[in-house]
């Protein structure tokens, strides 16, 4: 029987639509399954949305929607995204599902039985953007969080605590005797100093909101909601049917989470504790990546500066940009999405590199032996070349095995110098003149073999791209081949077909950069936290005036601006462009009042529109206009 492997995502939240770094996590995980299935493992790859919390319900209330149908919303765009991008999964998780309830309530259960749940009182900090409980001593500046930066909210509630301190010392021993077990080494280094730090019990129910999933009957309790971590990292085994006793569990025994530094704790510390409570093996990795800035800045909606998967990959190619995303940075750092950095890479390494060495293989089997490619002499003439390359190729799989994605394609890039440094090297089109034809024939074929094996290594990160390449050396990645020409480096024989360019050269940017005006709509936010002082009369210099919104519409070759005409009490109602079109529905927004900031400087937008204020709103991850608590008169003053 073949040997099992899970992979997984983290689960997504649907506060947010999907950006790069969903795109990102997704996208190792893929290729990473694509890599299993091609070594012949059995191989399970999930992903999905997480989609209980206090974050998700307030988020739903913002746009006048119940949380169930603000999820299904949006976790059907994840999923379309990723039917799009043909990520490879075999099951897309909601945690919204009836089974998952049943996994989370049979979890609770259990732990229950297993003397590791007490109930008790929580009182302390928890930040929603981030679902997360803090003790005063952890927060920054003035109780913020250490994570986000945004303001805590303060909880006093009774809740249900996991012993998570009795965890300790078996966590320890865990990290201790698998070397691989949270990676990379630097971040397995930081969870093992929290962990000696001392951990304290966590909090896993919630009364003072709904949206989750309640409590099993025979607590009889149900003003508690579980914690949301509890129930997002349950999804894991939900996936593989455990409380259906279904024999997909056997996919647990080899289990890799790839996921961001940002949720490390929760799968390196809480996840593992849980586990062990539930008396099940632990994951063999916990991996984490860095995180995505653009052009050098920290994305944020307020910038519009996020970056989205669709608008690159229908830019630029979702092979391109999944080959950039994987190349660009080192597994655990952090990266900086740039066009200028994302075409480079496409016309050197991708167009003259890879795409060169294939219309060089083309055009000389065509000119040199009607496109047949016999790899007879091959082994004799280049034993060093083919040596060479299948170091690289060793190489190339131990560090995507290590999750070294960037260090991965590096070493299928020396195959790629080495293909056409042989080419530049040994001359054929000389050997040719000089009548060698059996030669140049037997040098084309080594090349041909050198790209034949690149294909099948690259096929999990570009599948189509190396698809394309195989059909025009005429054959077919399968774990056969697999096996046959990067395990045992064997050669094979090739008839070779015309084949067009793999990657036709970008001269410019084809995405439109996020617009200055629309950029500038609002600063980012300042958390509540690092704001300078100022005075009373430094306040007394804003006018803010409720109005009512008299017209809204979407500005044409703007996704994000709206258009507004609003009743300020004044002689005429006031023009006002706002970045909020992607937050509300239009048809909701007439007749609503709203806060404008009224003595705001006129400003023309988009080059031909006058915007004489400033709506206000507040984000916390997602977006709220402001407005006062009962209708007041048009154009009375906030203050
Ligand atoms: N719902 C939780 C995960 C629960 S898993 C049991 C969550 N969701 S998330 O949508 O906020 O984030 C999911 C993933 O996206 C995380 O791995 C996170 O690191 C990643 N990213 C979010 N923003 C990112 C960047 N700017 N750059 C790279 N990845 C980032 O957390």
């Amino acid at each position: 029987m073949k040997e099992k492997k899970y992979i997984t995502t983290p689960i997504y939240y649907v506060n947010d639509v999907p950006h790069i770094g969903h795109a990102y996590t997704t996208i190792i995980a893929d290729t990473l399954a694509r890599f299993r299935r091609l070594q012949g493992y059995d191989t399970f790859f999930m992903t999905g949305t997480d989609e209980h919390g206090q974050k998700i319900e307030q988020a739903a209330l913002v746009r006048n929607k119940t949380p169930q149908e603000y999820a299904d919303e949006i976790s059907g765009k994840f999923r379309s995204l990723w039917d799009e991008f043909e990520i490879s999964y075999d099951h897309f998780i909601r945690t919204t599902d009836a089974d998952h309830k049943l996994t989370v309530q049979n979890a609770f259960e259990k732990m229950q039985k297993n003397g590791d749940i007490y109930k008790g009182e929580y009182e302390g900090f928890y930040c929603v953007s981030c679902e997360t409980f803090f003790t005063q001593t952890q927060l920054v500046d003035e109780e913020c969080c250490p994570d986000c930066g945004r303001k805590t909210s303060i909880v006093k509630e009774e809740s249900y605590f996991f012993k998570l301190s009795k965890y300790q010392d078996a966590l320890i021993k865990w990290y201790e005797e698998n070397e691989r077990c949270i990676m990379p080494k630097g971040k397995k280094n930081e969870v093992i100093s929290f962990v000696k730090g001392g951990l304290k019990d966590l909090s896993i129910t919630r009364t003072s909101f709904d949206w989750g999933i309640k409590l099993p009957a025979s607590s009889n309790d149900p003003k508690h909601v579980m914690y949301v971590w509890l129930d997002a990292l349950l999804n894991y085994l939900t996936t593989l049917g455990y409380t259906r006793g279904d024999d997909k569990m056997e996919f647990w025994q080899d289990t890799t989470h790839i996921v961001g530094k940002d949720i490390l704790r929760f799968h390196a510390i809480y996840w593992p504790a849980f586990l062990m409570s539930l008396n099940l093996p632990l994951p063999k990795h916990v991996a984490a990546h860095g995180w995505w800035t653009r052009d050098g800045e920290k994305m944020s909606k307020s910038k519009g500066n996020v970056v989205n998967p669709h608008e690159v990959a229908s830019a630029y190619g979702l092979e391109n940009f999944r080959y950039f995303l994987l190349r660009e940075v080192p597994f655990g750092q952090d990266g900086d999405f740039s066009q200028k950095a994302l075409i480079e890479r496409i016309n050197s390494e991708l167009g003259n590199g890879l795409g060169n060495l294939l219309s060089r293989i083309i055009g000389m089997s065509s000119k040199y032996s009607e496109y047949k490619i016999n790899s007879m002499q091959t082994a004799k003439f280049y034993e060093a070349e083919l040596n060479e390359a299948h170091e690289y190729l060793k190489n190339a799989i131990e560090n995507l095995e290590n999750f070294a994605t960037n260090r991965y394609l590096e070493e299928i890039w020396k195959v790629v110098a080495l293909a056409n440094g042989a080419v530049a090297k040994y001359e054929p089109w000389a050997m040719i003149k000089a009548g060698k034809s059996e030669e140049a024939n037997t040098l084309v074929a080594l090349c041909a073999n050198l790209l034949a094996k690149i294909a099948v290594i690259l096929s999990p990160a570009m599948p189509h791209t190396c698809d394309k390449i195989a059909q025009a050396l005429g054959f077919e990645i399968s774990t056969e081949i697999y096996n046959k020409i990067i395990l045992q480096n064997e050669l094979l024989n090739f008839i070779a077909k015309p084949t067009q360019p793999l990657f036709p050269r970008i001269e410019t940017e084809l995405m439109a950069r996020p617009s200055e005006p629309e950029a500038a709509l609002k600063e980012e936010p300042k958390d509540g936290c690092d704001e300078s002082i100022i005075t009373i009369d430094d306040f007394k210099k804003i006018v803010i005036k409720v109005g009512t919104v008299l017209e809204c519409e979407k500005v044409e070759g703007s996704d994000k601006l709206l258009k507004f005409q609003i009743d300020l009490g004044e002689e005429k109602p006031r023009q006002i462009l706002s970045g909020i079109a992607k937050f509300y529905d239009l048809s909701t927004l007439v007749g609503r009042q709203v806060c404008v900031l009224a003595n705001l400087k006129e400003r023309t937008m988009m080059k031909k529109y006058v915007s004489q204020g400033m709506i206000l709103s507040a984000e916390d991850g997602s977006l709220s206009l402001l407005s006062t608590d009962a209708k007041v008169k048009n154009g009375s003053i906030v203050g």
